[in-house]
């Protein structure tokens, strides 16, 4: 049979990450490479009585189809919890729960831009962000980031040049708290330009968060939704980083007319998410097991962030600058502008360790010099190890 594909699958290449996963599961291989959790973190004894509790009182509902935007008692829990852990003050009605917060993406895509449109997006960005709005046909412009996330005093002349060549951004899309993949963060100042400057335009900003609660060092800075004038700002959570990634429920905080939209284009998708999962999310933030697991899990990625950041400085601070996370779950990574790290890759897997070039957080091909390493999967011992091979990947390379 010969297929005729659709331009937008054809023009979706595929994730770095999915492909390493496949190389950086052979034995022996130290990955820092994905973006996953713990397994220790997963506070599998509370979920196993949840969902005993869930199947004997709520089996009717919990297996039955459910209602597209999400079980009320959950988007009741999640508004309460965004209130007490973000300062987020936000109606039931304004929440969306998805099947995990790349299923919003892909939703916003569909929903603010038409293909061909263009969204502007953090330079390097989110590797499922690019994906989820490649699928849609979008075009990103990127703004770079710096060791203050987004620079957003490039920002109004870029709109400017856009609107100019009758691109006008179709909205602003920015991970402002212990970015994926840098681990920087953006400072209040820039985040009230940020707000500014959109709400200037007219565009509208979305907040990717699912990093906000896992802070190790510092002061809490307010989500751009908590800040003055973030009233309208599309704000997107998960349960992957507090809960558990596999039970994919995330959501999506939005104004009125958006959730209308957001709501036809999730029943096309999947009519509405698994809910089991949701009720056993409801019950695990209702009887407060999640802040005690954000604790839990503080703990545990501190000693681990600890050991990669003191590891980098006494293996590679000679030949390299990286990022030291004040949380979240990556370090970025540059090393000498001669190196390009996915031509490395080879040699990195040769040598038993796996990580992420920076070109895969782009759409242009830059941060060639870069990689990204994530500090929440591999044992402390594994992460030092880890570091010292990918210092002998790059010695031997040059
Ligand atoms: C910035 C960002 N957004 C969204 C997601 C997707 O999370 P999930 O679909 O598991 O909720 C991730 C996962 O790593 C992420 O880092």
């Amino acid at each position: 049979m010969n297929y005729n594909f659709s331009k937008v699958v054809n023009n979706m290449k595929p994730s770095e990450i999915r492909e390493l996963s496949k190389m950086a599961s052979s034995p022996g291989i130290i990955s820092l490479g994905g973006g996953m959790p713990s397994p220790e973190t997963f506070p599998t004894k509370e979920l196993m009585e949840i969902m005993e509790f869930v199947m004997e009182n709520h089996s009717d509902l919990a297996l039955q189809y459910g209602n597209t935007l999400g079980i009320n008692s959950l988007r009741e829990q999640i508004s309460k919890m965004l209130d007490r852990t973000e300062n987020i003050k936000c109606q039931m009605n304004n929440i969306i729960v998805n099947s995990g917060s790349q299923q919003g993406l892909y939703e916003l895509g569909a929903v603010l831009a038409n293909p061909g449109d263009t969204v502007i997006t953090e330079e390097p960005t989110y590797v499922g962000a690019v994906s989820a709005f490649s699928a849609n046909g979008i075009r990103m412009e990127g703004i770079p980031v710096d060791r203050e996330g987004m620079k957003v005093e490039l920002l109004e002349n870029t709109i400017k040049k856009l609107i100019s060549e009758g691109r006008k951004p179709r909205f602003i899309y920015s991970i402002p708290t212990f970015q994926n993949p840098t681990g920087y963060t953006m400072p209040v100042e820039r985040r009230k330009n940020l707000i500014e400057i959109a709400g200037k335009f007219d565009i509208p900003l979305v907040e990717d968060n699912p990093y906000g609660q896992l802070r190790y060092y510092g002061e809490a800075i307010p989500c751009l939704r908590s800040m003055p004038g973030g009233e309208n700002v599309i704000y997107l959570g998960t349960f992957s980083k507090v809960m558990t990634p596999g039970l994919r429920l995330g959501y999506t905080i939005a104004p009125d007319e958006v959730m209308e939209k957001f709501n036809l284009i999730k029943q096309a998708l999947d009519l509405a998410t698994n809910s089991f999962s949701q009720y056993v999310a409801n019950e695990y933030i209702k009887r407060e097991i999640i802040y005690k697991q954000v604790e839990i899990n503080k703990k545990i990625y501190k000693v681990k962030r600890d050991a990669m950041v003191d590891a980098l400085k006494s293996q590679m601070s000679d030949i390299s600058t990286f990022s030291e996370p004040e949380g979240g779950m990556f370090v970025w990574l540059t090393v000498n502008k001669k190196i390009d790290t996915r031509q490395l890759i080879p040699l990195a897997i040769k040598n038993g360790v796996a990580y992420v070039s920076g070109q895969a957080f782009t759409t242009n091909e830059t941060q060639k010099s870069s990689m990204r390493l994530n500090f929440t999967f591999g044992s402390e011992e594994q992460l030092v190890e880890g570091v010292r091979r990918i210092r002998k990947t790059i010695n031997d390379s040059t």
